[in-house]
């Protein structure tokens, strides 16, 4: 939950004493309700964090939120004013940077399929750099800046083997997917180097193109330091071999960002400065046996920035409960008899599903909820929230205790949908995609408008 989330003397939740009722009549519902003082405080204690933890190393870390997990224009002025920086993934992100008035100098881009378009407007904002992922990309953006008379400001960005899950991570010798310079030898045509190499040797040759550094990006939702520093090592390993060889100087070093949140109380993430002192250690330590000295480095955290500080509203509609079968402790076949057990599960419909929170869908994520708009003393019961829309894995929670007198017209909260959530939703059966608020100190604001049928319609030509 975010800060400024509790329950009020009704029992009913507010944000910063805004209850979620007055929520519902201003603003309807699905609808996002964000605190920008835990946004804020979050940016703040992420850079802080990294800041100490590299101030001896590099004199910092400069922070970029990566605004594919959360964007709109009223969050890129937050971000400015806490002194981060911004990562965009889009032409589109790239205009909502240039809408909040962001200085270019402060934004970087990424992709692995730039358009020409987007490579001019990366040129025409003076973006600080462009993330370049490919050595087809390389030469477009050298050949676009070229012909402008300009100077692209690049960092490449390579797979460095390290394949990071949630909870742990492989090393394997070669990335297998989309993104990225691989690193492993006798990755391309040219006999022996590697298409990271082969970027680094290009990249230095063109005029058109200023070698800002490397970048990694190992995954998303990792709670271990261990792949992160695992990670440094390798791109650092590599920074000094191509700084040695091509006698060049490589002064940036991005680690990407994936640090995870807590969704539910399983979640166990490690703080923030405990991963940035790990990353400090091996940073500090790889640069020493190196004999080089330490680039500067930077982050991109998404989720752990905004994730928590945003919950979703919703209303109840159908309830029906059904009867489940599951094997009894210590086994049995379901249906066999004596060794099963049957209990009761009820369903929960709300207002929105899985347009306005995907997640649960595409990844098996897991959520909670609670009853928002009152307490309750009704015993517990195993409940799971779902959404309306037609497809039965369309799951908001799966498994989680609500009151037994749950009914029509209450409000749920699911907290930690801040990220990826708004960023990810879809229209699915002509669903209206939800607004966003901003609390502040008592006081409430559309940040992003919800959509209306109008806006829908409005689309479809009727030709
Ligand atoms: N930098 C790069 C290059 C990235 O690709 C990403 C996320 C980030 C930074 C930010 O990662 P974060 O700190 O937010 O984990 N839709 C998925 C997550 C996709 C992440 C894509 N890239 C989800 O909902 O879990």
């Amino acid at each position: 939950w975010a800060a400024g989330v509790a329950r009020n003397d009704a029992g009913e939740l507010a944000i910063d004493g805004i209850p979620v009722s007055e929520l519902q009549r201003q603003f309807g519902t699905p609808l996002f309700v964000m605190s920008e003082n835990d946004f804020r405080a979050r940016a703040r204690a992420f850079s802080d964090a990294f800041n100490d933890a590299f101030a001896d190393i590099c004199g910092g870390v400069d922070v970029y939120y990566a605004g594919k997990s959360f964007l709109c224009t009223t969050v890129v002025r937050w971000v400015e004013e806490e002194g981060l920086r911004l990562d965009t993934a889009s032409g589109g992100e790239l205009a909502v940077a240039a809408r909040a008035g962001i200085p270019g100098a402060d934004v970087a881009l990424h992709g692995n399929n730039k358009s020409d378009g987007e490579i001019h407007r990366a040129l025409d904002m003076q973006l600080g750099r462009i993330v370049v992922d490919s050595l087809d990309e390389l030469e477009r953006v050298a050949a676009i800046a070229a012909n402008r008379g300009d100077t692209a400001r690049v960092m490449l960005r390579l797979t460095p083997g390290v394949h990071a899950h949630t909870h742990e991570f492989i090393a394997t010798a070669h990335e297998d997917q989309k993104f990225g310079l691989s690193m492993a030898g006798d990755s391309t045509d040219q006999a022996g180097l590697s298409a990271a190499e082969e970027a680094v040797a290009a990249a230095s040759g063109h005029e058109s193109i200023e070698l800002l550094g490397l970048h990694c990006h190992i995954g998303s939702q990792i709670f271990e330091p261990d792949g992160f520093a695992l990670a440094a090592e390798r791109l650092l390993d590599f920074l000094a071999a191509m700084q040695a060889k091509y006698e060049i100087v490589l002064p940036e070093l991005d680690l990407g960002g994936g640090y995870g949140i807590a969704y539910t109380p399983v979640d166990t993430p490690r703080p923030a400065a405990e991963i940035a002192q790990a990353m400090a250690a091996v940073v500090r330590s790889k640069c020493a046996a190196l004999g080089i000295s330490a680039p500067r480095i930077s982050i991109e955290p998404g989720r752990a920035i905004v994730g928590s500080t945003t919950f979703t509203l919703y209303e109840v509609g159908t309830l029906k409960t059904v009867r489940v079968d599951a094997p009894a402790a210590g086994g049995g076949e379901p249906g066999e008899p004596g060794k099963n057990v049957t209990y009761p599960r009820r369903y929960v419909s709300v207002d929105g599903g899985m347009s306005d929170n995907p997640r649960p869908v595409l990844y098996d994520a897991d959520y909670s909820a609670i009853l928002a708009s009152r307490t309750s003393d009704a015993a517990p019961q195993l409940s799971r929230v779902v959404g309306k829309h037609c497809e039965s894995g369309d799951i908001v929670v799966r498994d989680v205790y609500l009151p037994e007198d749950v009914a029509a017209g209450d409000l749920l909260a699911v907290p930690g949908t801040g990220a990826y959530c708004w960023a990810l939703s879809s229209n699915y059966n002509y669903l209206a995609r939800p607004g966003v608020v901003a609390v502040r100190d008592g006081a409430v604001r559309l940040i992003v408008r919800g959509e209306t049928e109008e806006d829908l319609l409005n689309r479809d030509m009727g030709v």
